[in-house]
């Protein structure tokens, strides 16, 4: 487990952000605010492949302004987090999934992948260099931000020649402000996220920046996310902006959208998936209409709803709003199957719990 501080040339900053400073920011982080004090770099080119591979000094990029990212895009990332254990130690969850995800999202893109190895090696380098900013706070955690992008010199329309990958890390506390019990989501009619083809399941900052009205429009309307519909029928539900979403029914059973490409596949989806399976409850990944989510939730077939995501963790869903729709789910509030899966999750991240799946990557 050394390999990475072999194959990782490290820098020490001179200027850290002094302890006492960084434990006052620790207390009350919010969301991507609060920022540590290194960061990975490794480039890569068609002549040297991966190479320079470094934890430095967390600092700006001097980009001339035709590289490729200003102007197409080409740009991917990843969200992960590192959590406190009892036992004072640290640990990722599932990073290998991360890896696995940031190939395919370069692939899409266009992009060289990063080895899988190489991307685990990153976040462990730069947790175990940054475990005094994982807050230990119950659903507090270190929020590693891994990203490539595209930095060939170039107008030309094509898939760069070089990049840089970089992974920053944030302290984080609840993504959703005051860690509200439920949120209220907005329908998207305008807007959809990502159609058939399209680059709805890499995780690319333009699929973002794509959402960035449809959501702004959900925060003119007084809610916290706005949810997408299929792009063919505008029927289906997708995924939130920056979640997916389950359905629980009053026979127990759960429900989420199928992976067909237009969505994120969610590591927090999957892995609820198989704790909800585990509970000896129901789960169909199978497509759900609005329209049969505002006739189940009035008529009570439908108990829960709730967005799950890495940040969100697991956020249930109170009231859903739209120009043709508006219901309330149960009565508002979180419901027993959410908050039992979000335990059950929260446990095992912050090894209160047995990983029985052999989730935990302990630094
Ligand atoms: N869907 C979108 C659009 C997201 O941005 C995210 C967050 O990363 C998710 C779903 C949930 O994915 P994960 O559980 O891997 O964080
Ligand atoms: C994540 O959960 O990692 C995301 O990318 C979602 C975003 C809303 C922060």
């Amino acid at each position: 487990t050394e390999s990475d501080t072999q194959t990782f040339l490290f820098e020490k900053n001179p200027n850290p952000v002094p302890a006492s400073e960084r434990e006052a920011l620790l207390q009350n982080p919010g969301f991507g605010r609060v920022f540590t004090d290194h960061m990975v770099t490794i480039r890569y080119s068609e002549e040297r492949g991966w190479h320079d591979a470094k934890v430095g000094p967390r600092k700006g990029f001097d980009l001339d302004p035709a590289t490729v990212v200003f102007h197409y895009a080409q740009e991917i990332f990843e969200g992960m987090k590192a959590y406190r254990l009892p036992d004072g130690g640290a640990t990722l969850f599932r990073p290998d999934a991360n890896a696995r995800r940031f190939r395919n999202s370069a692939l899409r893109l266009a992009m060289t992948p990063l080895p899988e190895e190489l991307f685990v090696e990153s976040v462990r380098a730069l947790t175990r260099v940054e475990r005094d900013w994982i807050p230990a706070a119950d659903g507090a955690a270190l929020y590693l931000r891994p990203f490539m992008f595209a930095t060939e010199v170039l107008l030309g329309v094509k898939p760069s020649a070089e990049y840089v990958y970089c992974v920053i890390a944030s302290s984080v506390g609840s993504y959703f402000k005051g860690g509200s019990p439920a949120v209220t989501l907005w329908v998207s009619e305008n807007y959809t996220r990502a159609a058939p083809g399209g680059t709805g399941e890499a995780k690319c900052g333009g699929n973002y920046a794509a959402s960035l009205a449809a959501q702004a429009e959900a925060i003119e309307q007084g809610c916290e996310q706005v949810v997408f519909l299929d792009a063919v029928e505008r029927r289906y539900i997708e995924e939130l902006g920056g979640m997916n979403v389950f359905f629980v029914f009053n026979d127990g059973s759960l429900q989420t959208p199928p992976l067909t490409g237009t969505i994120l596949p969610g590591i927090t989806r999957d892995s609820l998936i198989t704790l909800a399976r585990d509970l000896g409850l129901t789960v169909r990944e199978e497509p759900y209409a609005i329209d049969q989510w505002q006739a189940d939730a009035q008529s009570g077939r439908l108990t829960e709803a709730f967005a799950c995501g890495t940040a969100a963790v697991v956020t249930p869903i109170g009231k859903v709003k739209g120009r043709k729709y508006g219901f309330t789910i149960g009565d508002g509030g979180a419901g027993p199957v959410a908050s039992r899966l979000k335990a059950a999750l929260l446990d095992i991240q912050n090894g209160r719990a047995a990983d029985r799946h052999g989730w935990l990557d302990r630094l």
